[in-house]
């Protein structure tokens, strides 16, 4: 598997452009692509110059500036934290214009904002996994039933932009079940849109099948997980079977960059699974690697849907990318506010064990900002907490450590960062578009202050 793996990373490497030695001390920063190619990526240029994953470029060269060595790109993003943590969102000047202010001085709850159109896409999930085959069913509906569909942050967050751009509010015959079949191509963007937020969930559910399996995870939402009720053979098949549901949707959608971006999430998520599992001793210690694998894990599926949802609404390059450069950014903060709760917030928040990264093996960014305090930590990231009494250990010095307080400035500077896209797009065309927009705005603080 680790041969396997490290042939993967090594074809990955290989497919960027530049040679690993033109990158620069930090190595491979963010995901191999040279920036000036990061920069100049158009979702159909040639795969050469296709995005590849690039989560940790700073503000700076995500505008395409040079690439920056790990610890000078550190040390920007621990300055811009801090005055992203003096403020609400420093970066996010609250503009929006147009007709009306998106300033976040105004709160919009961002789930009752979409709550109905989330029941109808929560609901067109539900009958996408209908099958005659009675145990595929039993199966894959197993995280689509009441009570154990978790918080739908992802199409909350993807209607919300679909709004936030539109200039109009959707027309109530939309707020309802699109009970078109799966493969019937839809005539009225806003229903391509919501298959898309339908979509990211299958795909989202689908990963985590599969994540449980690779991690022999025995629970998942506060629940049993399904690998753990049906068997690893089951729970793979089980996830197949929602992405091949979110294959046909996708088709149906008849847009080539909207399928391209789709399927290049996909792509990531199986990119930052195999290096999470491939990696070697330097890697393992390397905030770089782990901003790149978290890219891939979780920023690329929120980037990619957003971008989407704005392509299928017709808007400008500009405006789909800054809704790139939104999920991206919200994505990472989530990832690392989610490595902060592993240490922070008891089992029953967040329906798993706690410590279950270091007892999995793998060092967070607490942990790898911990350690270069207490030089200690690197022998037990390196041999992955295996030996008796090093989880605690680990956890004691990220404790006695900054190692948490700067992970969480990191979160509050790309949660400014997503807060700055939506600031910077071409005024909201309406109050109903300013509202949605205010709402993805409370959305980067919640992500920062959620519990659970
Ligand atoms: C959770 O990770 C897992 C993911 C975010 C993605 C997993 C991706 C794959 C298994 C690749 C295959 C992808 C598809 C679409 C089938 P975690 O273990 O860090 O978090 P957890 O604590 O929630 O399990
Ligand atoms: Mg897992």
């Amino acid at each position: 598997m680790r041969r396997a793996g490290a042939q993967f990373c090594r074809a990955l490497r290989l497919a960027s452009a530049a040679p690993v030695e033109a990158r620069g001390a930090a190595g491979v920063l963010g995901c191999a692509a040279p920036l000036e190619a990061a920069a100049s990526w158009t979702p159909l240029a040639p795969a050469s110059q296709q995005q590849r994953c690039r989560p940790y470029v700073s503000g700076s060269s995500a505008a395409g500036g040079p690439a920056v060595p790990a610890a000078a790109a550190a040390a920007e993003h621990a300055a811009l934290a801090r005055d992203a943590a003096a403020g609400p969102s420093s970066s996010s000047g609250g503009g929006g214009g147009g007709g009306g202010s998106a300033s976040p001085g105004e709160r919009a709850d961002a789930f009752v904002l979409v709550r109905e159109e989330i029941e109808c896409v929560t609901e067109r999930l539900r009958r996408d996994i209908f099958t005659e085959i009675p145990a595929l069913e039993r199966a894959a509906e197993y995280f689509f039933r009441a009570g154990a569909e978790g918080k739908r942050l992802r199409s909350t967050m993807l209607l919300l932009m679909a709004s936030a751009l539109a200039a109009a509010p959707p027309r109530l015959e939309l707020l309802t079940v699109d009970s078109a079949p799966p493969a019937e191509h839809p005539t009225d963007p806003r229903r391509r849109q919501q298959r898309i937020a339908e979509i990211t969930e299958l795909i989202h559910v689908a990963s985590l099948l599969h994540d449980d399996v690779i991690d022999s995870a025995g629970t998942r939402r506060g629940k049993r997980s399904l690998n753990a009720v049906f068997g690893n053979k089951v729970a793979i098949l089980a996830g197949d079977f929602l992405l091949a549901r979110a294959s046909v949707s996708l088709a149906s959608l008849r847009n080539p960059e909207a399928i391209m971006l789709m399927s290049q999430s996909l792509e990531h998520l199986v990119a930052g699974e195999i290096l999470q599992l491939t990696a070697d001793a330097e890697e393992a210690v390397s905030m770089d690697h782990y901003m790149r694998k978290t890219y891939c894990k979780t920023a690329s599926l929120m980037a990619n849907s957003c971008k989407s949802v704005a392509v299928l609404g017709g808007h400008s390059a500009h405006d789909c990318h800054l809704a790139q450069e939104y999920g991206r950014h919200i994505g990472l903060a989530f990832q690392l506010v989610d490595d902060i709760m592993d240490f922070t917030s008891t089992a029953s928040e967040m329906g798993k064990p706690q410590l279950n990264d270091l007892r999995s093996g793998l060092a967070t960014a607490p942990v790898l900002y911990a350690a270069e305090e207490h030089a200690e930590l690197l022998p037990l990231i390196q041999r992955r907490f295996k030996e008796e009494g090093d989880v605690e250990a680990a956890q004691a010095l990220v404790e006695g450590s900054s190692g948490l307080q700067r992970t969480r400035q990191l979160a509050a500077f790309h949660s400014g960062e997503a807060a700055a896209a939506i600031d910077a797009m071409s005024p909201a065309a309406t109050p109903h578009a300013a509202e949605h927009r205010r709402a993805l705005l409370e959305l980067t603080q919640r992500v920062l202050n959620r519990k659970k």
